[in-house]
């Protein structure tokens, strides 16, 4: 058959050859070899130190390496070698080897054939660097959820391990509890004098060891209801009341340590109806009214005062204290956090974290206004 009309016939299946398959490169050399009835078949690639000889058809070859095409010794007597481009580029050499001479015609069709050939390497290369950047991909994000699974872990092991820590504490505190309970009881009796009359120093004594029971009492209950609500086991008790009568009731309370440093409570209280948790919204009240004290110098006032819009029940409790700088004012509500200058022996800096949770279990929020040397504002809004 005519070469023209035998190669017009084989050239057609170069682009029938499936790329994407893993031996492709093997149709190629099929194909060439039809055509071109050569011996062996080689595609060497240009690296910057020579070249490498990357696919082989019966390779006559004894190493794949070296510096240039004039360095290999062949078998077959002759040979056909064209450049494979890339946008003019040389990037490689197809070589083919026979035993027969190479006729005009021939050499003709192998430049042609070259040029095709050139083509589909260009082609099956990028398929390669695709899919290696889709498998790279798919790595990653094979690596990416064994991260995510990794942490979720440890997130969990965190929370049991939190939840381990809360139960302690809220166990500790109670055993703590217990014997202080007694401390300040027998320091209690021994002050008035039940069982003998005391001294003065002794009377002293007495009364250094109860106010200072008192104060751990104080820091313990803390700790105890910050490890409750931690975990998770404090829920509301929810009732109908007055909140006047809940704010009358805390002042009471707290009235004598206001007294004892000429601090004035005013009030402009009303009679709203709120629907609550009755010991711990006095908790709040208590802990803030504590806070106005502590921090607000001799002589100084203490303003509480309620107003009712729609939806929520505004208490505001505003002292002309040491105020608080802004940097701190979103500090303070976490747990142990107190302002350098206002950090107190007696004090865990549990207070306001134990009031934002109890407002949050609400569904209220608590904020702030103060600045420092201007005294402070605490705002709590609660759902009535
Ligand atoms: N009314 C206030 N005026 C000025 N500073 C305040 C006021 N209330 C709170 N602070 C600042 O916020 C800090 C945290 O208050 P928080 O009630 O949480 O802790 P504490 O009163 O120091 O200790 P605890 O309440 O546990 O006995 C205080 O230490 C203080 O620095
Ligand atoms: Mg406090």
């Amino acid at each position: 058959m005519d070469i023209y009309k035998k190669t017009f016939k084989e050239i057609n299946k170069f682009f029938q050859i499936n790329l994407r398959k893993e031996n492709c490169i093997e149709d190629i050399f099929d194909i060439l070899e039809e055509i071109t009835e050569c011996k062996s078949a080689y595609i060497f690639y240009m690296y910057p130190d020579g070249i490498k000889a990357e696919y082989t058809r019966n390779s006559e070859l004894q190493d794949n390496n070296f510096k240039s095409i004039e360095e290999i010794k062949f078998d077959s007597t002759k040979f056909l070698c064209a450049d494979l481009k890339l946008e003019g580029t040389s990037f490689a050499k197809l070589l083919i080897t026979r035993e027969k001479e190479f006729n005009p015609d021939e050499k003709t069709i192998f430049a042609t054939v070259s040029e095709i050939i050139s083509n589909l390497i260009k082609n099956i290369e990028l398929n390669n660097i695709i899919s290696l950047q889709v498998k790279a991909q798919q790595e990653s994000i094979i690596e990416l959820n064994k991260a995510y699974k990794t942490i979720e872990k440890q997130n969990k092991k965190i929370l049991k391990a939190d939840k381990v820590k809360s139960n302690f504490l809220a166990n500790i505190s109670h055993e703590l509890r217990t014997p202080l309970n007694s401390i300040i009881g027998f320091s209690d009796l021994l002050a008035a004098n039940c069982t003998g009359t005391l001294n003065s120093k002794q009377a002293e004594y007495v009364n250094d060891i109860k106010v200072s029971g008192l104060n751990l009492l104080g820091m313990i209950n803390e700790i105890l209801d910050m490890a409750k609500i931690e975990s998770g086991t404090v829920k509301l008790n929810r009732s109908d009341f007055d909140i006047k009568i809940a704010i009358t009731e805390v002042i009471n309370i707290i009235n004598p340590l206001a007294l004892k440093k000429n601090i004035e409570i005013i009030r402009s209280v009303n009679a709203f109806a709120i629907n609550a948790d009755y010991q711990k919204l006095q908790q709040i009240l208590f802990n803030l009214l504590s806070n106005a004290i502590k921090f607000t110098p001799e002589n100084g006032k203490i303003y509480i005062e309620t107003s009712q819009n729609h939806s929520n029940i505004m208490i505001k409790i505003k002292d002309t204290g040491i105020g608080i700088p802004s940097k701190y004012h979103k500090r303070i509500f976490n747990k142990f956090e107190q302002c350098p200058n206002t950090a107190k022996a007696a004090s865990t800096g549990l207070g306001l974290a134990i009031t934002k949770e109890l407002v949050k279990l609400h569904r209220g929020k608590i904020t702030l206004k103060s600045a420092l040397n201007e005294g402070a504002e605490f705002i709590v809004e609660i759902p009535c």
